[in-house]
């Protein structure tokens, strides 16, 4: 049996900050599905907010100003303790990056140069080209070695172990073996990444899928607001790669099929730099409407405009996406774009220390819910939601185990989830109807993505409901064709899908009982925000026969909920 005192699950920038954190203080060990610089923060474009005040058009912004935006933008579902705390946090945390090397674009006096992004009040959204995730992630890999944390990669999360009010550890799947390992810890540290693979049209990675976090609400840890999926507006027609917002914020423009520069109807003051939900709800109805390019479920991303130079210094990234998927240079040519799946706003219910229900569970970055992003998220947020997360997760966990009188227990509790676990995989493997998992995942995310998309009604959430249900009754009849052990991603995909259609099965339920529209949640059936009954976040604790949803109050500091113009 392996033990550390503290286990991060995931390498990405959450997890990686948790463990930069911790592991100068106590021992902790990192737990990845892929090296650390493959993990899916690396995806991330366009930057990382932070009140600055760099660019002259930023001259006076501070970090009220970041924690209004975010407030506002959330849709004023957002805890705002928490997001007080992470915009007075933004700053440090980027110059700690930065002294650790990050390599951020410069403006001409060699500071850090900040863009600007939709639905803030001023330019902060630093950058490093259009791969600011990427050089984030290799700067807190590089330094994570440096402190010698011990990592374990090639693994998959497939169980939590809690026993007695308290986490005792976690089963993974080695891929390179085959095998079921048990890992013992005083503490764990979710920090596994969010669940976009549940819909079709994601930005996301494939090891997006949320299986980690359905492993732990499977064993009853409360999942908060996952109703609240967001929509990014600019993804890559065809592929749904990711188009920066940068891109937005460096002047690129929407236009639809008739050449017009639509985002005036619906954000006139912002344009093309409102809120992801209202860009990402306009894009859908220029094409819902009919106004498409040559009708087709696509607009134009167009940067001509700004120039060959702008364009190889600032975008360089998405040129090369676009070039090389579509065929497309956006020097010379619009590029085809629609909104895509890009973040989930809810996820492991944690208070403002990252801290869950159970004694020495912890959950950061997309994986946890905080909640900072409450009903839709600024760009930019993420990222830094990443770092000040995992710091804080990584801080208050070294304190917790430091303050323990005991240690290694529950190691029957251990061995017992083990077992557990092996059965369940053989019962896997042995099962042999007619269903294909890949079919079932398919049939899923095409129900999430047309039936709980960007906007929801009643009737198309039900039939969503009744189809996941019948998805995971169909599950219960696959047959798994690979049934070797050495990386059998056939059984990795099949395994995490079960917890998959729990996740969606949750998403659905809170989107039905939120008889209100808020942030991301579009009903056309209930268009008006609801404060009087619906200012609150949902939580859903796992049932065998469905989500149990109850809910939890906002925490209103500062910002008293007003009406959400741009
Ligand atoms: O558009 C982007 O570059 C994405 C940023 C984010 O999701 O924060």
């Amino acid at each position: 049996m392996y033990y550390h005192k503290i286990l991060v699950i995931g390498g990405g920038l959450a997890g990686l900050r948790a463990a930069i954190e911790s592991a100068p203080r106590v021992d902790t060990a990192i737990i990845s599905q892929v090296h650390p610089v493959r993990s899916h923060s690396g995806a991330a474009q366009g930057g990382v907010n932070a009140s600055l005040a760099n660019n002259p058009a930023a001259a006076d912004d501070n970090w009220e100003k970041h924690g209004f935006d975010t407030v506002k933008g959330s849709d004023y579902l957002a805890d705002q303790d928490a997001a007080e705390f992470m915009t007075k946090e933004a700053a440090p945390c980027i110059i700690e990056m930065e002294h650790w090397g990050c390599p951020f674009s410069r403006t001409d006096e060699g500071k850090i140069a900040q863009r600007p992004f939709g639905g803030a009040g001023y330019p902060r959204t630093c950058y490093a080209t259009d791969k600011t995730g990427l050089y984030m992630l290799h700067t807190l890999w590089e330094r994570s070695v440096k402190l010698d944390v011990p990592l374990y990669e090639d693994r998959v999360l497939v169980d939590v172990v809690l026993e007695g009010g308290a986490c005792r550890g976690v089963i993974c799947w080695n891929m390179k073996t085959g095998e079921l390992e048990p890992f013992m810890a005083e503490a764990v540290i979710f920090a596994s990444g969010g669940s976009g693979q549940i819909y079709a049209r994601s930005t996301n990675a494939l090891i997006s899928s949320g299986s980690a976090l359905a492993a732990a609400y499977r064993r009853g840890v409360p999942i908060k607001d996952m109703e609240f999926i967001q929509f990014h507006p600019t993804s890559l027609f065809g592929t749904n790669i990711l188009m920066t917002e940068g891109a937005r914020g460096e002047g690129g423009y929407l236009i639809n099929s008739l050449g017009e520069r639509f985002m005036s109807k619906y954000a006139p003051k912002v344009m093309e730099l409102g809120p992801r939900d209202i860009v990402s709800r306009s894009i859908q109805t220029e094409i819902n409407e009919g106004r498409g390019i040559d009708g087709k479920d696509y607009v134009y991303l167009d940067l001509r405009h700004l120039g060959r130079e702008k364009i190889l210094e600032r975008l360089p990234g998405i040129r090369d996406l676009a070039m090389n998927f579509v065929g497309v240079d956006p020097i010379d040519n619009p590029v085809p774009i629609q909104p895509g799946q890009h973040y989930t706003m809810g996820g492991i219910d944690t208070d403002v220390d990252g801290a869950t229900k159970f004694r020495g569970l912890y959950a950061a970055g997309e994986c946890g819910c905080v909640s900072v992003h409450g009903a839709n998220r600024l760009g930019g947020n993420s990222l830094l939601d990443t770092v000040v997360f995992g710091k804080r997760s990584g801080a208050v966990a070294a304190e917790y185990v430091l303050s323990k009188k005991t240690e290694k227990e529950g190691e029957a509790a251990v061995q017992k989830c083990l077992r557990e676990a092996k059965e369940r995989i053989q019962m896997l493997l042995d099962r042999n109807g007619p269903e294909n998992h890949a079919d079932i995942r398919e049939e899923m995310k095409q129900t999430m993505i047309f039936k709980v998309g960007i906007f929801r009604s009643k009737k198309p959430m039900e039939e969503a409901l009744a189809k996941i249900r019948e998805l995971k009754e169909r599950y219960q009849r696959i047959t798994i064709q690979n049934k070797g052990k050495v990386y059998n991603v056939d059984l990795v995909r099949a395994q995490e899908l079960e917890g998959m259609l729990d996740v969606a099965e949750a998403i659905v339920t809170g989107a039905l009982k939120r008889e209100e529209s808020r942030g991301a949640h579009s009903r056309l059936d209930f268009k008006e925000r609801d404060d009087v009954n619906f200012l609150k976040h949902t939580v859903a604790t796992y049932s065998p026969s469905g989500p149990i949803i109850t809910y939890s109050p906002v925490k209103i500091t500062k910002y008293k909920p007003e009406a959400r113009r741009y």
